[in-house]
């Protein structure tokens, strides 16, 4: 049986409100991790590979497999990877330990930025917003942006959520009285794009909606594309796939330039989140954004919060698919918390195993499942040498899935993130890092409320209207820009 979580630690590093529902902490098996970094020796363990390539082609072709087997075969909490031939190739750190992921997001923070060639394939396709600024243009940014996304915000947004999970539920309502099946993922992807779509840009989004549906999943999966090839041509040459991508992009800045105008315009700016960035400023300085400055944050929050949520939606309700009494726990939760009437706000606390469901999904199937990092100055982690220039990769998927960290990893058990297992539970430092969807430290998901209540919103809509019964036994994946189902994630549906 599993040990209780513990409760999550309290990072100083970490923005307040850090955790949306009963969230974070894992079940540490003993004193054998927390507080106990072996002594180390400088250079962590090399993964070898081929000779001439190194791992180059293992990670290419079974990145989560190659994680795992150098998981089992180095333990520990970093190894080293080499991709391409010795001493011409590059080398990459790799972080499969809580403590470790929270030496480099938060602790040692300032010792790494994000100078890495992947985030200037987003940057190309979303601007220069949050995810992709760095430094003091980004501190800036952060404390403007900040007070858009706390808790009772995304509250407020909690009405738009329940009418986008209403239709999502109509639309199968027909498929279900057949018995027939869905996809879960392309649904997921709607629903969420639905969301943010109304969150960003209020009324103006049904005049956009054509727009974002034919340029976002372009746009994100051309840069996923770019970010993780070896090759890239330049964007200027006309290849298909680049005068596609430069179309579409020129065909959602257009759109949203000119919704921004016509705000500016207007006698109020509106209480979306285009409105709100129109007005926001930051707390220190009084500095306002300027309007591509709002157009690069609007475009962020879509494409960082599109395939990251619809994913995980799809993942949570197969895994519900698979698991009947899981299932039944969260439809009872749902009669009992919102019985038949409109989800609120207010019911997001009721809906607390619902929540524990969605961490237990984002566990296991962590969509951003890769966190990079560049150290700019010399750092270490658990003891190990970090040399300037080099890139450090979080395995977010490979902490999830570290039985050292999670007992019984593979196992899926909502129980693991019950709150009242975390009480008198004495926790120590690192801990939080344990489960680390979001992120952590300073740059972690600003987000993550607003991804959780659509989340929870949808489970409870659909679960409650629904039973679920999954295809396939274990999806297949795809481990692009976000970790997703490979193809179609199909599940039968019968009304309740
Ligand atoms: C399940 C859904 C989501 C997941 C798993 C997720 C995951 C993450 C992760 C892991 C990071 C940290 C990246 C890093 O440190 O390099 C991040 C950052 C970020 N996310 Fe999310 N995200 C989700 C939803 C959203 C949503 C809905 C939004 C916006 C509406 C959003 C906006 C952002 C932004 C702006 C950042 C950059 C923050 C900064 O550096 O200051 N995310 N997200």
């Amino acid at each position: 049986m599993n040990r209780p979580p513990p409760a999550p630690a309290i990072d100083p590093n970490e923005p307040k409100e850090s955790h949306p529902f009963p969230a974070g902490g894992a079940s540490f098996p003993g004193p054998n991790l927390v507080g106990s970094v072996p002594m180390a020796s400088p250079k962590p363990p090399l993964v070898g590979g081929s000779w001439l390539f190194g791992a180059a082609r293992d990670l290419q072709r079974d990145q989560l497999g190659t994680y795992g087997r150098a998981l089992r075969e180095h333990g520990g909490d970093l190894v080293r990877f080499r991709v391409g031939p010795p001493r011409v190739g590059i080398e990459f750190d790799t972080v499969f330990q809580p403590d470790a992921a929270r030496q480099v997001l938060a602790t040692d923070a300032a010792c790494y930025d994000k100078a890495v060639p992947a985030f200037d394939e987003f940057r190309w396709v979303m601007g220069n917003g949050l995810i992709t600024s760095d430094g003091d243009l980004w501190r800036r940014d952060r404390r403007i942006v900040a007070p858009l996304f706390t808790r009772r915000r995304v509250a407020s947004h909690v009405g738009t959520m329940s009418l986008a999970a209403a239709r999502l539920v109509s639309s199968w309502e027909d498929t279900a009285r057949r018995g027939g099946q869905v996809d879960l993922q392309d649904s997921g992807m709607h629903y969420a794009l639905d969301v943010l779509g109304q969150t960003v840009f209020g009324d103006d989004v049904e005049r956009l909606v054509p727009v974002l549906r034919g340029t976002v999943p372009l746009l994100s999966d051309f840069a996923a594309r770019r970010a993780l090839s070896a090759v890239r041509v330049p964007h200027s040459w006309p290849t298909p796939a680049n005068r596609r991508a430069d179309r579409a992009r020129r065909q959602l800045w257009g759109v949203v330039d000119e919704l921004i105008a016509n705000r500016r315009k207007a006698a109020t700016a509106g209480d979306d989140l285009l409105g709100l960035l129109l007005t926001a400023h930051d707390p220190e300085t009084g500095a306002t954004l300027d309007d591509p400055a709002v157009r690069d944050q609007a475009l962020t929050f879509l494409i960082a919060g599109h395939e990251t949520t619809g994913t995980t939606l799809a993942f949570a309700l197969s895994l519900l698919g698979r698991h009947d009494a899981e299932q039944e726990r969260v439809r009872e939760e749902v009669r009992t918390v919102v019985g038949d009437g409109d989800l609120a706000g207010t019911h997001l606390d009721g809906l607390r195993y619902t929540a524990q469901v969605v961490n237990e999904a984002l566990r296991l199937f962590p969509s951003g499942h890769t966190i990079v990092r560049h150290a700019h100055q010399p750092a270490s982690i658990s003891g190990h040498e970090v040399p300037a220039g080099r890139v450090v990769a979080i395995s977010v998927w490979g902490i999830h899935h570290n039985p050292d960290v999670w007992p019984n990893p593979e196992h899926f058990d909502p129980g693991r993130f019950d709150p009242s297992h975390h009480e008198g539970d004495p926790d120590s430092q690192g801990t939080r890092y344990a489960h680390l969807p979001f992120g952590g430290g300073p740059r972690g998901c600003i987000g993550q409320h607003l991804a959780m209540a659509e989340l929870v919103v949808a489970v409870a809509s659909v679960v409650r209207a629904f039973r679920l019964e999954s295809a396939a036994a274990e999806p297949e994946l795809d481990v692009a820009a976000t970790l997703r189902p490979r193809g179609e994630l199909l599940c039968r549906l019968r009304p309740v």
